[in-house]
């Protein structure tokens, strides 16, 4: 049954969810990186799908997001556009894809438009970017921002900590959300940040902030969707609930498919042909 009662046919648009910003209607986002699963969760509701440089761990076993490819990126991303008919698809712009040429910028969002079908990038980081988010909006993308922890600048921080604790990283995440509200971005995602500074940011833009981490101030919330359905035990972050003990689940049948398979009880005569 969906959980999404208003509007539960309707495809949501970038432009939808700045309008529920406006009416103070939370926003739902998961990760995808197949067909499958982005069909059970665009039909269980959900209002966005980001296809996220996640897949980089979750999908390929990297200890980081960096690996991970624009052509990488295009097969998940028209995998999961395929399982899609509600949910706004957004994917991510990889490490090395965007920073640095603003030019190169713009042929990889074009690139991703194109072949995979999504309807939007996201991009990590504020000022040090903004040339090619500005570039890739005028041609007429739409980009998330993304603020606070940036996994693709894992080798410049050396952690996965909490960010903008101090009061210079927080102004300067602040000054960079109000940049990216101003130039045209349709949201941002917070990740791993204190609440406080989540909800001073979700107050002071007028586009959607979609927190991970980020506390309950934020606009709407994103999670990676493996990880809320329990199906990687190793990461057991504060701020991650868990819905679902789909490890156990699989273990177990498994585990039976192994046993009946061992003990001849699998297949049956009903079974065969
Ligand atoms: O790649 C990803 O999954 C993300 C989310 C954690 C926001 O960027």
């Amino acid at each position: 049954m969906s959980t999404n009662t208003s509007d539960s046919a309707r495809k949501v648009t970038t432009r939808r969810l700045i309008e529920m910003k406006q009416r103070g209607e939370k926003i739902s986002m998961l990760t995808a990186y197949d067909y499958t699963s982005a069909k059970i969760i665009d039909e269980a509701g959900i209002d966005a799908i980001l296809v996220g440089d996640s897949a980089s761990n979750v999908m390929a076993g990297n200890v980081t997001t960096l690996p991970i490819t624009l052509d990488q990126m295009i097969y998940h991303g028209k995998s999961v556009v395929k399982g899609v008919s509600r949910a706004l698809v957004i994917v991510d712009m990889p490490f090395g894809s965007y920073q640095g040429n603003s030019k190169e910028a713009l042929a990889s969002a074009i690139r991703i438009m194109k072949e995979s079908h999504a309807e939007a990038v996201k991009m990590e980081g504020g000022k040090e970017v903004r040339e090619s988010i500005e570039r890739i909006l005028s041609a007429g993308i739409p980009v998330m921002g993304h603020l606070g922890l940036t996994p693709q600048s894992i080798n410049k921080f050396g952690t996965y900590n909490v960010r903008a604790r101090e009061e210079a990283e927080a102004e300067k995440l602040l000054s960079d959300a109000r940049m990216l509200d101003e130039i045209g971005c349709f949201g941002i995602v917070l990740e791993k940040i204190p609440a406080e500074l989540a909800e001073k940011v979700s107050a002071e833009i007028s586009i959607p902030t979609i927190g991970i981490g980020a506390g309950r101030g934020c606009d709407g919330q994103v999670l990676v969707m493996h990880d809320m359905l329990g199906l990687n035990r190793g990461f057991s972050p504060r701020f991650l609930r868990r819905y679902a003990d789909l490890h156990t689940i699989m273990t177990d049948a498994v585990g039976r498919y192994i046993e009946d398979v061992k003990h001849g009880d699998f297949p049956s005569a009903t079974e065969q042909y």
